[in-house]
């Protein structure tokens, strides 16, 4: 089986059940994502129940004072995300009719939304086929193809997410097993191959899926991947 094949089912058996995976909402899979930035799975879940219960839709948490927000927030840190979650939801309420953006190059309009969080919402909620490059998909791709660029340089994003890209929609590298391109799952499960087995430190190889076709693994490089400079 070929890497985009044996990833996805690797995912569908082993993937955790979080709460913003069984929704296509945008409004959810937005603040999600904006809470999961620079914060555990662990840690943004209780947050991420708070918010949603509190302001259910857009509309709530563009109506509700900033005060309010940043109450809610409290603990997460980094609250310019949360100026800009309340600042956005307020564009989206009262200038979109509460309607997210369905592309991801108009996602990417929106205040604290960049390449990231746009990829997410766009293939999640839409299927769009645009990757999302995180620590993960780095990972995953610099062990598994044995790329040495330094994942802190300016062209690391646009070289991983065109691997991705193939992977994603032609399944490249790889034999015609999959039938149907599917974005959603496959940038779900890079990211959680990326986060529960093709781990930082001491992965073990010996039970991955992904071990035949691994050419860090083949070489003896996992542990010298990926490369990543101190800037
Ligand atoms: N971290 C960031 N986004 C995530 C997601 N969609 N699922 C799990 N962990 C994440």
């Amino acid at each position: 089986m070929n890497f985009t094949n044996s990833l996805t089912k690797w995912y569908l058996q082993n993937k955790r059940d979080l709460p913003w995976r069984n929704t296509q909402n945008p409004y959810f899979i937005w603040l999600s994502e904006i809470m999961l930035q620079q914060t555990r799975v662990a840690q943004g879940m209780p947050y991420f129940f708070a918010f949603s219960t509190a302001f259910p839709t857009v509309f709530e948490l563009a109506n509700a004072s900033e005060e309010q927000v940043l109450k809610l927030w409290q603990g997460l840190g980094y609250y310019s995300r949360a100026r800009n979650l309340h600042k956005t939801a307020q564009k989206v309420a009262f200038e979109l009719n509460g309607i997210f953006p369905t592309t991801y190059n108009d996602l990417l309009k929106l205040k604290g939304i960049g390449d990231y969080t746009a990829a997410a919402i766009a293939s999640f909620s839409y299927n769009e086929a645009v990757p999302v490059v995180d620590g993960n998909v780095f990972r995953v791709l610099s062990r598994y193809f044995d790329i040495e660029t330094d994942i802190a340089s300016a062209s690391a994003k646009k070289e991983f997410a065109s691997i991705a890209f193939e992977l994603m929609t032609k399944n490249a590298r790889g034999g015609a097993e999959l039938s149907e391109a599917n974005p959603a799952l496959f940038n779900q499960a890079i990211m959680e191959f990326g986060a529960l087995q093709c781990v930082p430190k001491s992965p073990n190889c010996e039970i991955c899926v992904l071990n035949s076709g691994c050419l860090a693994l083949k070489r003896k490089k996992v542990g010298q991947l990926p490369v990543k400079s101190k800037k």
